[in-house]
């Protein structure tokens, strides 16, 4: 028999921490909220219904909105249909995953590749596969969310050196000896810094200790000469490297992520990677996309050098202004403001005249450091990034900046 519930206290109660801690969000100006985007994603965008310059978007290459990889898209649609019904292991594993893991595997230069459904999925797979209790993973201080969820989720011991900071992850090797594991892991061209990581330094180390290294190219994938395989490819250390992870959602337009290496690695990650086991594949459509843009990435390194060239305009203007940019030659430019509430209303004036440049404040970045994070693409225009200094220096001219310049 039923009995009824006697309430002692409203239910809504046991929530009412939520309430609080938004508060104190909104009091350290650390709340956010989220924009709307109407239409397309490119150079200029509707923002909240106001038409604004976009400089705060990943899509580095411009493919987001690529006639090419509409047309893909539209056409595995039209032949494999929507979705992939189940996991890889299931029966969700299809032929446009594997034609993308191989192309993948050859821009590379890898043995194989495996795709994962996002690049947060694929660093907290990734590390909890490859480590676990008893091992060490060395970690950059400025690494991803992602990263740090997958050393956390691992078990291992986690040391996180000072950002790129050799001395520091020599003497952390150094001072872990024994048999257990020990990984690197590092961004090689970090997310909010866009400086690069001493990945030809970092290999030397790792084997000195005999350490692995994994490098996250997130944002490294597509715009690094010679064909747009990463920073590791760059520096001709691939076979050195021996997991490359990056994603498919930012310079190449799309979504999702690989981790490149070894036959060996692929099927371990396959046999034992839960964010890859226990999830339904991507759909044919998002293969489809992605395999577009890397044959547009090979095909076109012109896009790589308007994205070069529309970075060396920005970066000169805005140093020409007094900005501090930190150490970044890429097309992340981190603006350094300091103060989070300053950060946001640098934030606010600039999309009040039109450009769009998002603050980025703690816990993304560590407190006292927060930046606009200011990007560029391939398809901004000469007249855009003119307009965007004509407004940097039409804000800072305005007597209510105090800092950061
Ligand atoms: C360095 C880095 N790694 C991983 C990720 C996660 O990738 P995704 O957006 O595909 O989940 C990001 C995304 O912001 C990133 O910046």
């Amino acid at each position: 028999m039923l009995h009824a519930i006697r309430y002692y206290v409203n239910p809504k109660m046991a929530l009412s921490f939520i309430e609080d801690e938004l508060e104190q969000l909104k009091r350290a100006s650390l709340y956010r909220r989220l924009r709307l985007i109407e239409g397309e994603q490119g150079p200029v965008v509707m923002l909240d219904g106001q038409e604004v310059l976009n400089f705060c978007s990943n899509n580095y290459l411009g493919l987001a909105n690529h006639p090419a990889l509409r047309e893909a898209a539209k056409k595995a649609i039209d032949r494999y249909g929507c979705g992939s019904g189940a996991s890889r292991l299931i029966s969700g594993n299809m032929t446009l995953h594997e034609e993308l893991e191989r192309k993948i595997a050859e821009l590379k230069g890898t043995e194989a590749a495996l795709v994962f459904n996002s690049g947060f999925q694929a660093n907290t797979g990734i590390l909890a596969t490859l480590v676990g209790e008893g091992d060490v993973i060395f970690s950059d201080a400025l690494n991803h969310a992602s990263i740090i969820d997958g050393c956390r989720l691992s078990r291992a011991k986690i040391v996180v050196y000072g950002h790129c900071d050799l001395d520091q992850l020599d003497r952390g090797l150094r001072d872990s000896p024994g048999k257990n594991r020990k990984l690197i892991v590092t961004e090689s061209l970090f997310s909010m810094d866009g400086d690069e990581a001493p990945l030809a330094e970092i290999v030397e180390l790792a084997e000195k200790y005999g350490a692995v290294v994994m490098v996250d190219e997130a944002h490294a994938t597509g715009v690094f000469e010679p064909n747009g395989a990463g920073l590791v490819a760059k520096l001709g250390i691939g076979d050195r490297v021996l997991v490359q992870m990056g994603t498919l959602g930012k310079a190449l337009g799309g979504f999702g992520a690989y981790v490149a290496g070894s036959h060996s690695l692929r099927d371990m990650l396959i046999n034992r990677c839960r964010s890859f086991i226990f999830t339904t594949s991507l759909p044919p459509a998002v293969m489809a996309m992605a395999i577009a843009a890397l044959d547009l990435v090979t095909k076109e390194p012109e896009r790589r050098q308007a994205l070069r060239n529309n970075c060396e305009l920005l970066q000169a203007g805005l140093k020409s202004l007094g900005y501090t940019l930190g150490n970044s030659r890429s097309q992340i430019l981190p603006l350094m403001i300091g103060d989070a509430a300053q950060c946001m209303k640098l934030s606010d004036d600039l999309l009040r005249h039109g450009v769009f440049a998002q603050g980025i404040r703690p816990p993304t970045v560590p407190p006292g450091t927060s930046r606009l994070r200011v990007t560029l693409m391939a398809t901004h225009r000469p007249e855009h990034i003119e307009e965007a200094l004509r407004v940097f220096k039409e804000i800072a001219q305005e007597p209510k900046i105090e800092d950061g310049r």
